[in-house]
């Protein structure tokens, strides 16, 4: 049996403009961000040491990691000058009626790095 494409994870209510959200999908680690209407969804922890990416910030479609302040486009992951670290991982995000969807099988493809259930989470 086919697994579901796109897995409901929030709902758009439970992530505020401007707002970031932890997540698990398929076992691993992911964060939501949400910019007016675009809600973007991308590894867990920052390709460079593993910081919390739910606690960076968006600036001119960029995230910037709280720890060391590299920052990465929220196109194409691409990080910002200087930096030797992999690109971040991005995953296509559907908003439908209201819930914010994420590409399983984008995730199971392509995983971030790092370990599994990097989170002590109670789920949705
Ligand atoms: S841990 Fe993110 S820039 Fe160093």
């Amino acid at each position: 049996m086919n697994e579901p494409r796109f897995v409901a994870v929030a709902t758009l209510d439970e992530l505020p403009d401007g707002t970031f959200r932890r997540i698990l999908l398929e076992g691993y680690g992911l964060v939501l961000a949400r910019q007016g209407s675009t809600v973007y969804a991308f590894q867990g922890t920052c390709p460079h040491e593993k910081a919390d990416l739910s606690q960076g910030r968006i600036e001119d479609g960029r995230l910037i990691c709280p720890r060391h302040l590299a920052s990465y486009s929220l196109v194409d992951g691409h990080v910002s000058r200087g930096w030797k670290v992999d690109a971040l991982k991005l995953y296509p995000v559907r908003i439908q009626n209201g819930e914010v969807a994420i590409d399983a099988e984008a995730v199971r493809r392509d995983p971030p790095g790092g370990a599994r259930k990097v989170w002590d989470f109670t789920g949705p």
